[in-house]
């Protein structure tokens, strides 16, 4: 049997220790998605993760999206010692006050209409739960879904998912249809140029009519769409994308995974055009790094599910330690006022990209909220193809600058930029530095 290798063994030199560990990656990990980093991180705390040398790299996506208040926070390593002391899990029936806690004080936060919750652990499980609960209360099946979505890996909420991920798996389910999305910078109708008029979702709208077998159950969107590139809509939208529903009784399902909790400058990010949707589901950034998940309804659905038995019974539904959890990160993100920081952080972070774009022709757009903001690369900004090989290589010598960010947009080269909302204006500006350095040496123009 091999040994295991820590990093603090000092048997080994660190260059040989991270030979050992990487092909014993190479040997036992099943791929999943992409290739795993050459960098192996030995701990992470605030906007840094430290690889095995203590190489410091700052982490500009959070984790996986996940980390608003930085990695290891002490609050969460707290609630993690305190419900290890205290109770960690139970049975699906038995109720901790960390999750009863949670409950109150996360509900507090939302409008009237948004009063009954229930815990879980991932984003997927979270959609799936708000699918079913769609289905169930309006007696129908078909969902909708903004082309480029992301709303998770289990069946249900892959078949809303249409970032990737759809080819080799069979049928999804049945009744599931994808809405065109909002991108102005590339209007997926050819129809607006660098404005979005929202003729796409009335376009979308009668698309969908014509396929509908008349089972409208929800359309479910990200309020500002990540993983399809950093892609906000344009004033009204939600508010139409709400008639549009209603007008079908159809419901509306905000997935708040990232958005949620601060990233995008305000609480939730349905609170910028004051459009409550009938489902709410939060996942990432609610457990900032444990997995925790909420699905959010309303008084009146959670009573029809209750008479029609609704069901989403799962080993870990309501369990204590990832309550505990959430209620530190809420509290923190509250008292700490952490969206409004973000909205202050973001647009300084913001305007430098954007003196970074007025440098670099490649850099075609700078677009987002809060501090959730996509870099997209172009070869030429008229004819906006996508940049692919120089996104590639700037984000390898990023990495090596001792910057980590991530690529989103689906087809198109964006970089997704999202640090911590604790970021320091000092980090940002070693950030934008490492950017303009790593563009600089990859050749872009
Ligand atoms: C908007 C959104 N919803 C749902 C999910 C799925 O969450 P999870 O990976 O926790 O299942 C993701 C994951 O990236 C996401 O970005």
């Amino acid at each position: 049997m091999m040994q295991e290798v820590r990093p603090s063994d000092n048997r080994l030199a660190v260059s040989e220790t991270i030979a050992v560990l990487r092909a014993a990656a190479e040997k036992h990990l099943l791929f999943y998605g992409r290739d795993f980093s050459d960098v192996i991180i030995a701990r992470a705390a605030g906007a840094y993760m430290y690889d095995l040398d203590g190489r410091a790299i700052l982490d500009f996506s959070s984790g996986q999206m996940c980390s608003t208040i930085g990695h290891n926070h002490p609050a969460i390593a707290s609630a993690l010692r305190r419900s290890a002391e205290e109770v960690i899990h139970l049975d699906s029936t038995k109720l901790s006050p960390s999750v009863i806690a949670l409950a109150q004080e996360l509900c507090a936060q939302l409008p009237r209409q948004l009063q009954r919750v229930m815990f879980l652990n991932t984003g997927s499980e979270s959609n799936e739960a708000a699918i079913r609960l769609a289905k169930l209360h309006t007696g129908r099946f078909e969902i909708a879904a903004l082309g480029g979505s992301w709303h998770g890996m289990t069946a249900g909420s892959q078949s809303s998912t249409y970032a990737s991920g759809r080819h080799g798996y069979g049928p999804a389910l049945p009744g599931t249809f994808s809405l065109p999305a909002p991108n102005a910078f590339r209007c997926p109708i050819r129809h607006c140029a660098d404005h979005c008029d929202s003729t796409c979702l009335e376009v979308g709208f009668e698309l969908f009519d014509g396929w509908s077998v008349g089972a409208g159950a929800a359309v479910i969107a990200e309020p500002v769409q990540s993983a399809n590139g950093i892609i906000v809509p344009p004033e009204g939208y939600l508010r139409r994308l709400k008639e549009l529903c209603s007008a079908r009784g159809m419901l509306l399902i905000f997935d708040e995974a990232q958005t949620g909790l601060g990233r995008v400058g305000s609480n939730f990010a349905f609170e910028t055009e004051d459009v409550v949707p009938d489902i709410l589901t939060l996942s990432k950034t609610l457990g900032a790094g444990v997995p925790l998940a909420a699905t959010v309804t309303s008084d009146v659905i959670n009573a029809d599910a209750r008479a029609k038995r609704f069901s989403f019974y799962t080993s870990h539904v309501s369990d204590p330690m990832p309550a505990e959890v959430g209620l530190a990160v809420l509290r923190l993100i509250v008292s700490e006022k952490l969206a409004v920081r973000a909205n202050e952080i973001g647009k300084y972070l913001f305007d430098g990209l954007l003196e970074l774009k007025q440098r670099y022709e490649v850099i075609g757009d700078v677009r987002g909220r809060g501090l959730l903001i996509g870099v997209e690369l172009v070869e030429d900004r008229r004819f906006r193809k996508p940049a692919h090989t120089l996104m590639q290589l700037a984000t390898d010598r990023c990495l090596q600058l001792g910057l980590n960010i991530n690529k989103a947009g689906g087809p198109n080269a964006v970089w997704r930029i999202a640090p911590p909302l604790t970021i320091e204006k000092s980090d940002i500006d070693s950030a934008l530095s490492i950017l303009d350095t790593a563009l600089g040496q990859c050749g872009a123009r």
